[in-house]
């Protein structure tokens, strides 16, 4: 299903964040986990947001406005964070930025985290966690790149990163290529920005 989309703006800084107006998901995950893949797929649009086979490709947020019917909200690319090839440098300067939006945003509705299933979950995912708590975010997981596990195999990574990260609910397994879990997690988000 093709949903309205459209890219609005990016910021490389708090002070360019544009003025908060509609609800807010943002899509976090180390980089290159597939972050901006899963944004074109949950849309349905190929060419939304930029993805890359070269880590550290999205180095700004970027805001893009979905307009599913009724309702409209604006899902959040953040850039990836603890990715080793890129330099210390380079990392420190995203933490800051990434941490001012999740810490101090206010129409922040609600997180994707994205975990890959082949790499499960890390330091720097639990790191996460009682942040989240704190600001008392709901937070969907999801398990990426689900195809290139056998199914059997993509259980046992449901059931370990549901215990690792500490979840009331099972985490999600998806896949861009074979579409696998993009219904289940649509229907996630969108009770995260228009809870009942
Ligand atoms: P950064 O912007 O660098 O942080 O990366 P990202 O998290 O946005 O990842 P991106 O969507 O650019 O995808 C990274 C790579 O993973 C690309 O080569 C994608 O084609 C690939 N990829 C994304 N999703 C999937 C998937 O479900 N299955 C497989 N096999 N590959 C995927
Ligand atoms: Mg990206």
């Amino acid at each position: 299903m093709k949903i309205p989309a459209r890219f609005i703006t990016s910021a490389a800084d708090p002070a360019q964040f544009p003025p908060p107006s509609l609800r807010e998901l943002a899509v976090v995950g180390r980089s290159n986990v597939g972050k901006s893949s899963l944004i074109n797929a949950l849309v349905g649009h190929d060419g939304l947001a930029r993805t890359s086979r070269t880590p550290g490709r999205t180095r700004l947020l970027n805001w893009f406005e979905v307009t599913p019917s009724p309702g409209a909200f604006f899902l959040v690319d953040l850039p990836g964070y603890g990715y080793a090839a890129v330099s210390a440098d380079m990392r420190e300067s995203w933490r800051p930025l990434i941490e001012s939006y999740l810490g101090e945003r206010e129409p922040l509705a609600g997180l994707l985290l994205l975990v890959d299933i082949r790499r499960g979950v890390a330091e720097e995912e639990l790191d996460f966690m009682p942040w989240l708590a704190q600001r008392e975010l709901p937070v969907a997981v999801a398990l990426t790149k689900a195809d290139k596990l056998p199914k059997n195999k993509r259980n046992l990574e449901v059931m370990k990163a549901r215990r690792a990260l500490g979840l009331t609910r099972d985490p999600v397994a998806v896949s861009t290529l074979s579409g696998d879990g993009i219904d289940a997690l649509w229907r996630m988000a969108l009770g995260m920005v228009f809870p009942r």
